[in-house]
């Protein structure tokens, strides 16, 4: 029996505990040791880590990839990609989306993870076969929740599409932590009867599940799980990667892993997790179990934004009422999977909803893009008398909203000319063209001073 770890610390870790603030410079020194340690993959690029390293920490992500290519090179490193959204919630036309993904591999990546947050497939075509393509390792990932549409024949439909499609595993990616060890032994089981390809799962510690959750994945044949190194586990972030290679091994599972070089990686990692949490950059909190979500059946971080939309209207005695709303709101919807931005519009729309006194009386321009088709697919039907209301007399777009997208890349270059140094570049203003925009002024100052600084012992 075999188990593969995939190491998030970098990113899912980073980013569910402390925000995605931890700057390369930080962590550099402990690569060549997490090189030997043994991972299935370190998840360690794409998701939030993009947008921080601009907007943050005033670093390029392409060269923060280059410097993680140089330091592990024995290590597959994996992307997180959100289909044709690439790093954020917009559609991007085919172009863009293949560039990317050309560019991810160039400078580094191995395993790109692939999702569409609604899981229409449509969504995660393009980019998987051009990372096929280029010949990296593509993951097609399923957004998990539950719902009535979300069956496990659904999941399975899914998962031999995404195998047809010639993705080389399949990852079951449950954002919110919700995912109960019995859920997990029947979903995985079927996904394993259906397909041949390896199956990952990933999961948050934040309901306190997490661990027996991927107990039982395992033992229905799940070949590879997401853990943090320890010191950045739990709470909001994956189960810790010492623990469960401790079990794991002691059930007779090969895992791969190296003991020593694990502690090794979570005793640097120790002191950093300390500093935020001297500096409050990391809220001790985070780490901590919270049920809420299995209560509620709403994800954590989509709770605390209905309690803060509330405060702010001064609205708190409708919280109750907000509660009942938001599941009806989910199922006017078609049941998409509660992850940004669907948990944010079906929040808001709740709210709204009850505030407003009046059902769909006040809808969000996200909410009617989304009627339109322009997110995709919906797992469900929307309600056709919410639909009615939304649009009125506007009709749904038919086929993929990304076909309706004129090519930008040429033309965006062009306007960058003498700003952007490589086509990295403009993909980066692309994807984030005010951050970006940002980044590059700083970037030319910076070198505006080491030009001075050299020039200077001859003045
Ligand atoms: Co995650």
């Amino acid at each position: 029996m075999k188990i593969g770890f995939t190491e998030t610390v970098l990113r899912d870790a980073n980013q569910s505990l402390i925000a995605t603030r931890l700057p390369f410079a930080k962590f550099a020194d402990i690569l060549p040791t997490m090189d030997k340690a043994g991972y299935y993959s370190v998840e360690c690029w794409g998701g939030a880590v993009f947008d921080c390293c601009l907007r943050y920490l005033n670093e390029d992500p392409w060269e923060r990839l280059r410097k993680l290519r140089m330091a592990m090179p024995n290590t597959k490193l994996q992307m997180l990609l959100r289909g044709q959204n690439l790093l954020g919630y917009k559609h991007y036309p085919d172009e863009v989306v293949r560039m990317f993904v050309d560019k991810s591999v160039d400078n580094g990546i191995d395993i790109i993870r692939i999702f569409d947050a609604l899981n229409d497939l449509r969504n995660i075509e393009v980019a998987a076969n051009e990372a096929i393509k280029k010949g990296a390792t593509v993951s097609g990932t399923l957004s998990y929740t539950q719902s009535p549409v979300h069956t496990l024949d659904a999941f399975a439909k899914l998962a031999k599409e995404l195998e047809n499609m010639g993705v080389q595993s399949i990852c079951v990616k449950d954002m919110a932590g919700t995912m109960s060890p019995y859920e997990a032994q029947e979903l995985i089981g079927a996904i394993k009867k259906e397909v041949k390809v390896p199956v990952v799962l990933h999961t948050h510690c934040t309901t306190g599940l997490a661990y027996m959750t991927y107990l039982k994945a395992a033992e229905a044949g799940c070949d590879v799980i997401d853990t943090a190194t320890s010191c950045f586990s739990g709470g909001t972030s994956q189960p810790a990667t010492e623990t469960l290679n401790f079990a794991f091994k002691q059930l007779g599972y090969e895992t791969g892993l190296n003991d020593t070089v694990l502690k090794e990686v979570n005793d640097f990692f120790k002191p950093i997790r300390d500093e935020f949490i001297a500096s409050g950059g990391l809220n001790p909190k985070m780490m901590a179990t919270d049920t809420d979500a299995l209560n509620y059946k709403v994800p954590g971080g989509m709770l605390s934004n209905l309690v803060a939309q509330l405060k702010a209207q001064n609205a708190m005695d409708k919280f109750e009422e907000v509660l009942l709303e938001t599941p009806k709101v989910r199922a006017d919807m078609g049941y998409p999977p509660l992850v940004t931005p669907m948990s944010q519009m079906v929040g808001v729309q709740a709210t709204n909803n009850v505030l407003a006194g009046e059902r769909y009386k006040n809808v969000s321009k996200e909410v009617k893009s989304y009627c339109l088709g322009e997110y995709g697919k919906t797992p469900a039907p929307i309600n056709p008398e919410v639909l009615q209301k939304v649009l009125g007399d506007e009709k749904p777009i038919e086929g993929r909203y990304a076909d309706t997208l004129e090519p930008i890349f040429d033309k965006t270059k062009a306007e960058l000319e003498g700003i952007a140094k490589s086509d990295e570049d403009v993909l980066s203003y692309i994807a984030f063209p005010a951050v970006t925009e940002k980044f590059f002024a700083a970037r030319k100052a910076e070198e505006e001073k080491i030009v001075k600084y050299t020039i200077s012992p001859m003045d």
